[in-house]
């Protein structure tokens, strides 16, 4: 799957609308290409899709109407199709869904269940535990790959989910939220590490967040949404204060800014972080 440009496309929405059980829809008819190697964040409002949208591209969420495809996906949907497809792609999570209880190399090879099977995850060889190793050493957190979880701060969780999806060698990674919870200073040094070796591995990211000033850092690609739908899809560079404000329009006018300037609503999102400063 090559466009005009040779980029190649790595995971495709087709016409794809998801419609909650409730009458919600999540997201209007969507079509979007994401291409091998780019780093394409999703920024929009609470509620705007991009969790849907992100589970979508895993096929955690059945779409209601229109069609996912993706190198691994082959003949009709089916759940060995799906497996196929979801073992390329490493997702991180916001709530970063490690077992607290387990040591952080021992989260990393979990991470190797999808590729090895279970059992092997389970009862590792000396080779799956070097390589999960190496995955803790990547994101510089082999000196506390026997800590339990529970004992690292929320950006070295964070960390250990990365090394956990970079366990599985996949050739994508969804990231929904992943600096949530940190503060500014080390949201921006783990996106700078995450864009460094997603870049060096050739994996291509899709990365849901709130910081628009993070957007504009580390994104090549920014897509917008707006209650379900796209309103903006451009390289980083084209990503202006109107086309914030036509992206967050709702949340501004909730926001109440009634006179004077709109500004766009990047500040109070920012806000959300909280974990107290410190090495990463
Ligand atoms: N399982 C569900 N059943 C019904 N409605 C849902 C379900 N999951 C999500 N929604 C609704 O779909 C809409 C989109 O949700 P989604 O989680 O994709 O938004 P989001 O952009 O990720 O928001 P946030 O930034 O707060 O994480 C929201 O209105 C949400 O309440
Ligand atoms: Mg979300």
């Amino acid at each position: 799957m090559e466009d005009f440009e040779g980029r190649k496309t790595i995971l495709e929405l087709e016409d794809v609308s998801v419609t909650f059980p409730n009458g919600m829809r999540a997201l209007k008819p969507s079509s979007l290409k994401f291409y091998r190697g780019e780093f394409a964040v999703l920024l929009g409002p609470s509620g705007s899709g991009k969790s849907t949208l992100l589970r979508c591209l895993n096929l955690l969420q059945e779409p209601t109407t229109g069609r996912v495809s993706s190198p691994w996906i082959s003949g009709p949907a089916s759940e060995s199709s799906a497996r196929g497809h979801r073992r390329r792609i490493g997702m991180v999570f916001r709530q970063h869904q490690l077992v607290l209880s387990m040591t952080a190399l021992d989260n990393v090879m979990a991470g190797m269940a999808g590729s090895c099977g279970l059992f092997r995850a389970m009862f590792p060889s000396d080779a799956m535990r070097i390589e999960a190793l190496e995955c803790l050493d990547r994101v510089g957190l082999a000196g506390k790959a026997m800590n339990r979880a529970s004992e690292l701060s929320g950006g070295e969780q964070q960390r250990v989910g990365i090394a956990r999806a970079l366990a599985q060698k996949p050739d994508a990674i969804l990231a929904d939220e992943p600096v949530a919870s940190l503060d500014p200073a080390r949201a921006s040094r783990l996106m700078g590490l995450f864009k460094k070796i997603c870049g060096d591995s050739g994996i291509t990211a899709v990365v849901s967040l709130h910081q628009v000033s993070l957007a504009r850092e580390f994104a090549d690609r920014i897509v917008g949404l707006r209650a379900g739908e796209i309103v903006f899809d451009a390289p980083a560079s084209e990503l202006d204060d109107s086309a914030v404000l036509e992206i967050y329009a709702d949340s501004a006018a909730l926001s109440g800014g009634g006179s004077g300037a709109r500004r766009p609503p990047a500040a109070p999102h920012e806000a959300r972080e909280r974990e107290p400063a410190g090495t990463f």
